[in-house]
């Protein structure tokens, strides 16, 4: 039977029913933190028979309702902070950040307007000039906290474009789409994130709008290939309406050479956009700092913090060099950000953001940095990149195992190879190796990613937990082996 009154709020049976949903909810958190399991390995067919949505029209109650998703969603779930879990870029959490969400949900503050978040709205500002400083832009507070890489992509994207057409006087916003589109293109690297290619389909330029550079030996932006593309773009009578680097390509962890890009695009007078979603964790590193040289000098940039800030899902950022191209995504709501409020100087984040309702995202990155100080954070980002560097020297001393790459940042492409398949073709190896990976997972004692790499199929370990040594990922390996040789003897 549930309870009488649902809603959180100030009476003694409200605060008592929070207080012990939130205590059963985070023991069975540290109850499932000890699982041994990375994964209790059901699979697709398994776990949509196990879960049924039969609710009971009275309710269940919260105590009820609570065990349910312990029962059907926590013990089944992916845990993420095992050393053995190294798939994607997907983190582990600061438990600051369970901290954090707590408040962000209890408060449910919406960051569209400030009379609905008034000090999450001046942190989130006050964030977003510390993140412009690191990175080396002019003070200012253009940029906003985002879901996450592919939205600040997109906002990146759109700015770009429509400034685009602005300079051509034509505005995007009042009047849509307008000429010639098929002569318009954007430039990024063949390892660029595929949410260029989404967000240009978004955009009404198409998939086709997107020409990819090749990449040299270490998967970034090959610069002569850049200028030949410049070049042919401008034969072909085609108008370059932004360059995409990335800072951190999702496999490699290869970083464009920012600076050069910025130089030429300066020459051109083409807007560069930088997706720094995973790399831009080096703005906090001791070591690595210099990896984004250049990056001051690019029009907008995308930052993830759940990927190697160890925040929860979702939490990232978008910054915007010169805040007058805020104007191009200028709308006025009566209710949330009028010309009245703005000319008093009351900050409406909606104006900043494609979203209306947004969650305090920000509050976790303020907490993190509150909580570790800038130098416990370095640590924790350095941590992966290190560890990668150590992972690759092992792997090369593996008869069985072939570095595909030599690790940039917290990842490592590998590939495994029999000894005695000497005349295997490529087929039979990508064959192999999307089996261990597909087998490690069902046996629910790793996840390893499988991507595909300058036309090779390999695996790969993104090392971004702090807590992971090598001798985990010796365990892992091993894994791999037994896994390879139970699948060539079956
Ligand atoms: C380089 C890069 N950019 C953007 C994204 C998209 O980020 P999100 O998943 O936060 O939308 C990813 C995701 O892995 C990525 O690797």
């Amino acid at each position: 039977m549930s309870e009488l009154n649902p809603i959180l709020a100030a009476s003694a049976q409200s605060t008592e029913a929070y207080q012990q949903a939130i205590a059963q909810s985070s023991q069975a958190v540290v109850q499932w933190l000890q699982q041994p399991e990375m994964y209790q390995g059901k699979t697709v067919a398994e776990l949509r028979e196990r879960i049924k949505l039969d609710f009971n029209p009275q309710g269940l109650g919260n105590q009820a309702a609570i065990e349910r998703a312990i029962e059907y969603f926590l013990k089944d779930s992916l845990s993420v902070h095992h050393p053995q879990c190294v798939a994607h870029l997907h983190c582990p959490s600061l438990v600051i950040s369970q901290a954090a969400e707590v408040l962000i949900n209890a408060t449910n503050q919406s960051m569209d307007s400030w009379d609905q978040s008034p000090s999450a709205t001046i942190i989130e500002m006050k964030l977003i000039e510390w993140l412009r400083a690191q990175v080396g832009y002019q003070p200012g507070d253009a940029g906003v906290f985002t879901s996450g890489g592919t939205q600040s992509n997109l906002m990146g994207l759109m700015l770009a474009r429509d400034a685009f057409f602005a300079r051509q006087g034509h505005s995007i916003q009042q009047d849509g789409l307008t000429g010639n589109l098929k002569k318009i293109k954007v430039l990024c690297s063949e390892n660029a994130h595929f949410s260029v290619q989404k967000n240009m389909a978004l955009l009404g330029l198409g998939y086709q709008s997107v020409t990819l550079v090749k990449t040299d030996r270490f998967a970034r932006m090959d610069l002569n290939d850049l200028t030949e593309k410049l070049a042919q773009a401008q034969a072909n009578g085609e108008q370059i309406l932004a360059i995409v680097a990335t800072a951190g390509t999702t496999d490699a962890g290869a970083i464009d050479p920012l600076r050069a890009i910025a130089t030429l695009a300066a020459e051109h007078d083409i807007w560069v956009h930088v997706d720094a979603a995973w790399g831009g964790a080096l703005l906090l590193s001791e070591k690595y700092r210099d990896y984004l040289d250049g990056l001051e000098l690019v029009d907008s940039i995308t930052l993830d913090f759940h990927k190697q800030f160890f925040q929860t899902i979702s939490c990232g950022a978008f910054l915007l060099k010169e805040a007058r191209h805020y104007e191009l995504m200028r709308y006025q709501a009566a209710y949330l950000n009028s010309e009245f409020d703005e000319a008093q100087g009351v900050p409406n984040l909606v104006s900043k953001s494609l979203q209306t309702t947004r969650r305090f995202d920000a509050l976790k990155l303020w907490m993190g940095l509150e909580a570790l100080g800038q130098k416990q954070y370095a640590a924790i980002i350095d941590s992966g990149v290190s560890l990668a560097q150590e992972v690759a020297h092992y792997i090369m001393e593996q008869s069985a195992l072939e570095l595909v790459m030599q690790p940039q940042l917290a990842s490592v492409l590998f590939r495994y190879r029999p000894v005695e398949w000497t005349a295997a073709g490529n087929d039979e190896i990508a064959l192999l190796n999307q089996k261990i990976g597909d087998a490690l997972l069902e046996s629910g004692r790793a996840n390893v990613g499988v991507t595909e790499f300058d036309g090779v199929t390999c695996l790969k370990l993104t090392l971004l937990n702090p807590t992971v040594s090598l001798e985990d990922i010796k365990v892992l390996l091993a894994l791999v082996d037994k896994t390879a040789q139970q699948l060539l003897s079956a």
